[in-house]
C-alpha cells in the first residue's frame, strides 16, 4: 500500500486533535484513501507535555523547519496560527513543493492572495477548510458543491465566542465579562479575545468566503467591522420584545457591480433559522440562483470539530497526490485569470432597517424633535416605544425604522446629537428582516 507522509507544525489544541485523528483513525482513513497516511513529524516548542496522544518515538520534534525541509514529507499541516512564523513556514513549504493545509484564517484573510500566487507558481495546493466555521464544510460547499450557482448572498454566525456571549446574556442573564471568561475556559476564544468580540475574527472568515463565492480577490480591508462589546443587556431585552434576537452576523450580498461585506451585531426575527443557533455553534445560510437557500450548521470551534475539517483537507490532498494531480480545484474556486477586484460597497451606501435607542429627558416635545430630524433625512419610522417613565434623569426611547440608507442615518443621528435633545450617544443596531424588506 502506498504511503503519504504528513508533518504537523504546532501541537496546540487543534494540532493535537489532528494528530489524534490521524493516529487513532489511521485504518479508517486508509480504507477510504487506499493509502497509508503516516504522521512523520509534529513540531512544537513543547514536546514534553502529555497530550493524551500515542505518538511514535521521534515523531515530536522542536524544529518546525526540519518538517518543511524534509524531502519525505508530502503534506505540511500548519497549526501554529498568526501571521508571523506561520507565514514563513508555509512559504518555505510551498517553495519546497509541499501540499499545504492550514486553519489560519487571519493569515489567509490578510496574506491569502500572495500565498495563493506562490502556490500557483509552484503548482501546489493550499487548503483551508478549517479556517471558516470549524467543522462545517463551507469551503468545500463553495468550491465544489455550489459551483453551478451565482452566489447571491451569505449570512453567517461565524464566531463561537460572540455567539456564546450573546446567547448567555440573552438566555441566562450572564454578564458579558463572565460569558467571555467561560468562552476562554472552553477553548474557543482567540488568544487575543478582542479578535473575537470586536468582530475581526468574523471579518477574516467573511473575507475568505467572499473570494470563494464571487470570484474576487481576498479583500479584508474594505469589510465594515463592528463587534459586540457595545451591546447592552437592555438592547437584548428590547430586541426580544420586538420579536428579534441579536447575533453577530457576517453579511455579504452580491449587488452585481459590487458586493456588500459587513460584520456587525444584527437583530433578526425569531423565525429566522439563524436566530436559533445558540452557544458556540456556527451556521451560515447561502443563497444561490439554482439552489435557493441552504443552511450549514455545526461546531465552529473546538479541538475535534476543527481537526475533523483539517483532516478532510489532508485526505483531499492525499487523494490528489495518489492520482498524480495537483491544483485540480483552483484554490479560490475560480480560474486565476477570472478572479476580479470587485469593489466592496462602502457601509454608508447600504440600505437596511435600524433600531435606535435614544436616552432622553422625559418632557414634552422631545419625541417630535427626534422624529422631525429623522423625517427630514428621509428616514421612515416603523414604530416608537418609550420604555418606562422617570420624573428625573433619562428614559429610553426606542425606534424601529423601515429601510433607510446608512449615510442618511448617520447624518440624522449627528444632527439629533448636536441639538442636545438626547443625553447620550444614540445606540444603533441594524435589523435584517426579510419579510419587512420585501414589503418595502
Ligand atoms: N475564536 C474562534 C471562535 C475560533 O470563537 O469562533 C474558531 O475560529
Amino acid at each position: 500500500m502506498k504511503n503519504i507522509n504528513i508533518g504537523i507544525l504546532g501541537c496546540g489544541t487543534v494540532g493535537t486533535g489532528v494528530a489524534k485523528i490521524l493516529i487513532e483513525n489511521r485504518e479508517l482513513i486508509s480504507s477510504r484513501v487506499g493509502a497509508l497516511l503516516t504522521l512523520k513529524h509534529v513540531a512544537d516548542l513543547d514536546i514534553e507535555t502529555d497530550r493524551g496522544v500515542a505518538f511514535d518515538k521521534g515523531v515530536l520534534i522542536t524544529d518546525a523547519y526540519k518538517v518543511v525541509d524534509d524531502p519525505e514529507i508530502d503534506i505540511v499541516v500548519e497549526m501554529i496560527g498568526g501571521e508571523g512564523i506561520a507565514k514563513d513556514l508555509i512559504l518555505r513549504a510551498i517553495d519546497n513543493g509541499k501540499q499545504v493545509v492550514t486553519a489560519n484564517k487571519a493569515l489567509i484573510a490578510s496574506h491569502g492572495n500572495s500565498l495563493i500566487k506562490a502556490a500557483d507558481e509552484k503548482k501546489v495546493d493550499v487548503a483551508f477548510e478549517a479556517s471558516v466555521g470549524g467543522c462545517i464544510p463551507i469551503i468545500k460547499s463553495l468550491r465544489e458543491s455550489l459551483v453551478g450557482n451565482h452566489i447571491q448572498s451569505m449570512t453567517g454566525i461565524l464566531n463561537g465566542t460572540c455567539n456564546y456571549i450573546l446567547s448567555k446574556i440573552t438566555d441566562v442573564g450572564t454578564t458579558f465579562e463572565k460569558a467571555l471568561v467561560e468562552a476562554q475556559a472552553n477553548g474557543f476564544a482567540e488568544a487575543d479575545p478582542t479578535l473575537d468580540v470586536e468582530g475581526f475574527d468574523t471579518a477574516h472568515k467573511l473575507a475568505i468566503l467572499g473570494a470563494l463565492a464571487y470570484g474576487m480577490e481576498i479583500n479584508l480591508k474594505d469589510i465594515y467591522v463592528e463587534g459586540i462589546s457595545g451591546i447592552a443587556p437592555m438592547d437584548i431585552e428590547f430586541a426580544g420584545q420586538f420579536g428579534y434576537r441579536i447575533k453577530l452576523l457576517a453579511i455579504s450580498k452580491n449587488t452585481g457591480d459590487a458586493v456588500e461585506a459587513r460584520v456587525h451585531p444584527t437583530m433578526i426575527p425569531f423565525d429566522n433559522l439563524l436566530s436559533n443557533v445558540n452557544g458556540s455553534l456556527n451556521a451560515i445560510t447561502i443563497s444561490g440562483d439554482s439552489v435557493g437557500d441552504i443552511l450549514l450548521y455545526g461546531h465552529g470551534a473546538g479541538m475535534m470539530p476543527t481537526a475533523s475539517a483539517v483532516v478532510s483537507d489532508v485526505v483531499d490532498l492525499a487523494r490528489n497526490l495518489l492520482s498524480g494531480i495537483k491544483q485540480r480545484i483552483p484554490v479560490l474556486s475560480y480560474q486565476r485569470e477570472k478572479i476580479r477586484r470587485i469593489p466592496v460597497l462602502p457601509i454608508d451606501d447600504i440600505f437596511t432597517q435600524y433600531y435606535f435607542r435614544f436616552s432622553v429627558a422625559d418632557r414634552p416635545g422631545i419625541l417630535s424633535k427626534i422624529s422631525g430630524v429623522l423625517g427630514s433625512h428621509g428616514i421612515s419610522i416603523k414604530s416608537v416605544h418609550q420604555k418606562g417613565r422617570k420624573s428625573e434623569g433619562s428614559v429610553p426611547i426606542v425606534m424601529l425604522t423601515h429601510l433607510a440608507k446608512e449615510a442618511d442615518v448617520k447624518k440624522a443621528l449627528l444632527e439629533i446629537s448636536s441639538r442636545e435633545v438626547v443625553n447620550d450617544r444614540p445606540v444603533i443596531i441594524r435589523i435584517e428582516d426579510k419579510d419587512e424588506q420585501e414589503k418595502s
